[in-house]
């Protein structure tokens, strides 16, 4: 299982819109897809056709990661009757709006990580819609990801905001979760007419080089339209849909390289530190890696991530369990990053 977080730190420029047609991307190569909505606004939810009264939401899932409560926070996605297909959704609530703190928990933020431990098996692909903020939402989505996907419009302030969404994925990545990464940075809405459009593309290329997603997405009335029946791009008539497909299709692509590339060469021997977070992977709870981490801290230079996450002291952990002093060696770890 594969997780890809769709951010940007600015509202409105197509997150949900991009999540959705990478989720039909997925659906239509036969992927394995579930799609988690974190955004309170509950977007991604009503354009998978999830919507209706529903006893346990993502909401519950972020108060308590129990079996049960994932389980029964996921839905099919109405996707399915269309075409057949394993498209689910981890259903959105308003209520998820309780945990978009500016200072969340080191516990907080490790909850869906562990959510989606419990479904490690049943899916190829995660995707997050994620909120429009750098607070306890995102940065809990983030810690449960491999990739990060910024989307950025062509204009000022969405360029601004994508440089600091890869700043931030950066500082999350040294301070907590190794196998982060940004997977780069979408143009949507795109119009070629457009010069300011030029300009801020041509300035997104020189900020970000490589990272910069070489397919753009244009500005196309037919997104809205698929979007708003609560229909895969992939199943809309038309020239135009079949082109966004193509395009969504491409991104896909791209992610899934990205995934299989392997990690294990950024961690430089030098990188003592990072070799040794490595064993961060899904499917160890946190009271496992709060003791790894205790530990590093005793071995070498204290680490910095309760700084980053700006987490409180008293949620640390006082006490370091005896288990957790047996380290295994840095190589064996490097290749289980590998693999
Ligand atoms: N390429 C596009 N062409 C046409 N319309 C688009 C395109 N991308 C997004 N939109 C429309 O713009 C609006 C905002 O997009 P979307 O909801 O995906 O943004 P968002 O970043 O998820 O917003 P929020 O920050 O509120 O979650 C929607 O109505 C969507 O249909
Ligand atoms: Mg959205």
């Amino acid at each position: 299982m594969h997780v890809l977080s769709v951010s940007s730190l600015k509202g409105g420029v197509g997150k949900t819109t991009v999540a959705l047609g990478l989720a039909s991307a997925a659906f239509a190569r036969g992927l394995r897809t579930l799609v988690v909505d974190l955004d309170p606004q509950c977007d991604a939810s009503t354009g998978l056709g999830a919507i209706g009264e529903f006893k346990e939401t993502v909401a519950d899932v972020l108060l308590n990661p129990r079996h049960n409560i994932v389980h029964r926070a996921i839905v099919a996605s109405s996707w399915g009757k269309v075409q057949s297909g394993h498209i689910d959704v981890m259903l959105g609530s308003p209520k998820a709006l309780n945990f978009d703190t500016p200072n969340p928990t080191l516990r907080d933020v490790w909850k869906l990580e562990e959510a989606l431990s419990r479904v490690e098996k049943d899916y190829d692909l995660v995707i997050i819609d994620t909120p429009p903020s750098i607070n306890g939402l995102t940065r809990t989505a983030w810690v449960a990801s491999d990739r990060v996907l910024i989307v950025s419009e062509p204009a000022i302030f969405s360029v601004v905001a994508a440089e600091r969404a890869m700043r931030a994925i950066e500082e999350l990545r040294r301070a907590l979760t190794p196998r982060l990464q940004a997977l780069g940075v979408v143009i949507n809405r795109y119009r070629p007419q457009s010069k300011e459009h030029e300009f801020r593309a041509n300035e997104l290329h020189e900020m970000f080089g490589e990272q910069v997603l070489h397919v753009r997405l244009e500005e196309r009335a037919t997104m809205q339209q698929a979007q708003g029946a609560a229909r895969p791009i992939h199943t809309w008539p038309g020239d135009s849909a079949a082109e966004i497909a193509g395009i969504f299709d491409e991104i896909l692509a791209a992610a899934l390289a990205s995934f299989v590339e392997h990690v294990g060469k950024r961690a430089a021997k030098s990188e003592k530190r990072f070799a040794r977070l490595s064993r961060i992977m899904r499917g160890q709870n946190l009271d496992t890696v709060l003791e790894i981490e205790a530990l590093e801290q005793k071995l070498e230079e204290p680490a910095d991530i309760f700084e980053a996450l700006d987490v409180s002291e008293d949620s640390q952990p006082t006490e370091i369990a005896e288990s957790a002093t047996e380290s295994e060696p840095i190589e064996a770890e490097e290749k289980t990053n590998e693999a």
